[in-house]
This record gives structure tokens, C-alpha cells and sequence, in this order.
């Protein structure tokens, strides 16, 4: 894929092979992405918690919450098509600065695109339920859980559609793809 496909591939994903683990190779592309994010002042203050044994998985799993915009439970990835990654992006919430949360959607993007270069979907998640995700998986109390990512090899597609009125809804098609409507350029860019 070149790099505009992949763009345009790199969506957001939300039913996926459960049965298909991500090999280490991809695993540690996804991680080393993240590793070398740009940040305010090189200060890389984000830590990660990478949950990766199927059982971890399942448990934080109910915590996650997904596609709001769709009618109730339409989105919600179900049984068998759960992701099989998740990595838990957090940071020391006394040493949060001006641009923490810039770094943060540097260091997603970074992943979902290494993620996508091998075929692999993902899903940002910020509606999570985050106190039980801390007890789960023993996350400090000075850390604040700023987000989830999710992982696996997508069993739906994604297409990106000319938006209508302003409707920023994204919807599924007959076949259950994500249709995910983006603005114009004229709406977005001028140029002088
Ligand atoms: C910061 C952030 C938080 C998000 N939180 C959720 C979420 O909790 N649940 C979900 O299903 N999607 C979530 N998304 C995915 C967005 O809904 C998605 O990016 C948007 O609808 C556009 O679709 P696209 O990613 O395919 O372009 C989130 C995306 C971002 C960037």
C-alpha cells in the first residue's frame, strides 16, 4: 500500500477475527511506533500498558465501549469478534502538560498507521470504563488512563464517504461496512 492507501485503509475498526493473534513481528512494529513519537520537549511522558494474553483481553473487553453513533449494541463488537489486543495509553497525571494529550494522538496515530501497514485494524477508545480497567490490570493511581487502542485483523471494511448537510454520523451499509463521511477540502483548507 502506498502511503495514501494506507490513509484512507487506517480507519476506525470494530468487529474482528478473534481467532487470529497479531504475530510478534507486528506486535513489535505497533510498540516501536509508539517508542519513537515525536513530543513536546522529547519529554515522552506517556506509558503504556500492552494487554496481550487473551484472558486480559477479555476482561478488560466489557470496560470498552463502542460506536455511540449507531443504534444501541449495533457497533459493539460481539462474541467472536472481540479485538485481540488492547494498549492502554496513560501518563503521570501530576506531570501533565501543556501538550501531553497532543502527544498522546501523535503516538495513537502512529500506532494505528504501523498497526494498518500490516493489515491490521484498530480502534481508538476514549468511552471506557476506566476505574475497573485500573483494578484490572494494577495501574498506579498517579496515572491518569487516558485512552484505549484496540487490535485485530478487521472482518469488516471501512470507506470513507462525501458527507452530507453537515452529518457527521458514520453509518453502516447494507453489508455491515463502516461508511465514514469526511468533510471537503474547500470545508476544511483555504489556501492564500
Ligand atoms: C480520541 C478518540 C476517541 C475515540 N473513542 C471512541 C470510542 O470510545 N468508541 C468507538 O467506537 N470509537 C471511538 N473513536 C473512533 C471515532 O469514532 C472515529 O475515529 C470516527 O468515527 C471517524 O472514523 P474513522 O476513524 O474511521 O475515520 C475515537 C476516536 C478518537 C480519535
Amino acid at each position: 500500500m502506498d502511503i495514501m492507501q494506507l490513509m484512507k485503509w487506517c480507519r476506525s475498526y470494530r468487529r474482528f477475527d478473534q481467532s487470529r493473534p497479531i504475530p510478534e513481528n507486528v506486535l513489535d512494529h505497533i510498540l516501536e511506533a509508539a517508542r519513537l513519537a515525536n513530543s513536546a520537549s522529547n519529554r515522552q511522558q506517556l506509558r503504556f500498558v500492552v494487554v496481550r494474553s487473551p484472558e486480559m483481553v477479555e476482561k478488560i473487553f466489557p470496560f470498552t465501549h463502542w460506536a455511540a453513533m449507531l443504534p444501541k449494541e449495533a457497533g459493539q463488537p460481539k462474541e467472536g469478534e472481540h479485538p485481540v489486543l488492547f494498549v492502554v495509553s496513560t501518563y503521570e497525571t501530576a506531570a501533565k502538560a501543556k501538550w501531553t494529550d497532543l502527544d498522546l494522538g501523535i503516538a495513537e496515530a502512529r500506532m494505528t498507521l504501523a498497526a494498518a501497514a500490516e493489515g491490521v485494524g484498530s480502534c481508538i477508545l476514549a468511552n471506557i470504563e476506566r476505574d475497573p480497567i485500573r483494578e484490572a490490570l494494577d495501574i498506579d493511581a498517579a496515572y491518569e488512563i487516558a485512552t484505549i487502542t484496540a487490535f485485530g485483523y478487521p472482518t469488516h471494511e471501512s470507506h470513507i464517504v462525501d458527507m452530507k448537510d453537515g452529518d457527521v454520523k458514520y453509518y453502516l451499509d447494507e453489508k455491515r461496512n463502516f461508511c465514514v463521511p469526511k468533510r471537503s477540502r474547500e470545508e476544511l483548507f483555504r489556501m492564500v
